[in-house]
């Protein structure tokens, strides 16, 4: 009669000792394979004597469910050691930095539309889009600026030639319009910012016929001007990365806002420099107020129900003065060596934890 101490110690130091999963996939079927020598042993049951044949087969079944016990835990330690082996293989270092010969840059518009979106995302702002080809009706009248209004004429549209019977079609001379599309097509709350190109048919130093701005709309049942100024000014302060930066908001006029305001930051000028966030000097960054509720109801929201704030800034001014950029149409001319200087790696995604630029 087989000693199945003797069996079970044998296999086991075996299973033990195997050093790979072929190793021990071999030993399995030699074990407990069709012809193995555990499934051999139990075919053995018929020829015993039918008094022992309850404990002998008893028996049987321990070693077998040890010997498959044994097996198991040996291809789990066997399979994490695989494991192990290849991930020390394939280690990266992601500590290591980007590889500095890489030609590309990215633009400082684009680097400004992320570190835009990433302030305003974590003030709980999604990013809402609308067409460069805007009608008339979004771009204009819905914002309470009808066809006679003098406010169309210091746009200096691009009309596009319509259809006939149809409303007018412009290049959209703001990113007001992505208001109108977002009041039309969400219910409030509403919290958006739409980053975006812009047309207007001027052009000199200080203005290009396409350029950029990011709008901003926040319209729920309390918001109010407070908000706006709260909001406002963290925005300032953490693109900037001035934390005191003195501002001012000045009243102004707006016809999808009112009360409508722009808001300054300081600066000083002096020795062809220009510092900013301190000093008696103003420079003029956004427009922005209360959504006018004339516009609200234009746009389907109820004005005695609800409420909010807008605003618009330019996105290559804020840039320019960001980064020292002195001329706007260097933006637009593709100049490798302007981009090496004034583009930013690519690797750079800016967050507020991480440092918005380089
Ligand atoms: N659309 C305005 C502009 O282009 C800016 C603005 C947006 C002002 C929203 C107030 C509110 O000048």
């Amino acid at each position: 009669m087989t000693d199945l101490a003797a069996l079970e110690t044998e296999l086991a130091a075996r299973i033990d000792a195997a050093q790979n999963l072929e190793a021990l996939e071999a030993l399995r079927v030699e074990t407990l394979g069709k012809k193995g020598r555990v499934t051999e042993l139990m075919k053995t049951l018929g020829t015993i004597a039918p008094e022992e044949r309850k404990a002998r087969g008893a028996a049987f079944n321990v070693l077998k469910d040890a010997i498959a016990a044994k097996l198991d835990a040996r291809k789990a330690a066997l399979e994490g050691s695989a494991l192990d082996a290849r991930l020390a293989q394939e280690t990266v270092d992601v500590t290591l930095p980007p590889r500095a010969r890489e030609e590309g840059r990215i633009h400082p518009i684009s680097q400004t539309i992320d570190e835009l979106v990433a302030i305003f995302g974590e003030m709980g702002f999604a990013v809402a889009e609308g067409p460069d080809i805007e009608s008339d009706d979004y771009n204009f009248t819905r914002l309470n600026i009808p066809p006679e209004h003098p406010a169309r004429q210091a746009h200096d549209t691009f009309y596009l030639a319509g259809k006939p019977g149809e409303s007018h079609v412009v290049l959209r001379t703001h990113t007001s319009p992505v208001q109108v599309r977002s009041m039309l097509g969400q219910k409030p709350p509403i919290r958006v910012i739409a980053p975006g190109r812009t047309y207007r048919s001027d052009s000199d130093a200080t203005h290009s016929p396409n350029f950029h701005q990011i709008e901003g709309l926040i319209v729920d049942k309390s918001t109010h001007m407070g908000h706006l100024k709260g909001c406002l000014v963290d925005f300032v302060r953490a693109f900037f990365e001035i934390p005191d930066l003195r501002y001012r908001f000045r009243p102004s006029y707006f016809p999808f806002t009112e009360p409508s305001a722009e808001m300054d930051i300081a600066c000083t000028r002096g020795n062809g420099e220009l510092k900013l966030g301190v000093g008696d000097d103003w420079l003029e960054i956004l427009g922005c107020g209360m959504v006018n509720p004339k516009v609200l109801s234009m746009c389907g929201i109820d004005p005695e129900e609800y409420q909010g704030f807008a605003f618009g800034m330019g996105i290559e001014r804020v840039a320019m003065l960001k980064y020292g950029i002195p001329d706007l149409r260097t933006f637009y001319e593709a100049d490798m060596r302007w981009l090496r200087h004034y583009g930013f790696a690519p690797a750079d995604v800016p967050t507020l934890a991480g440092g918005l630029a380089r």
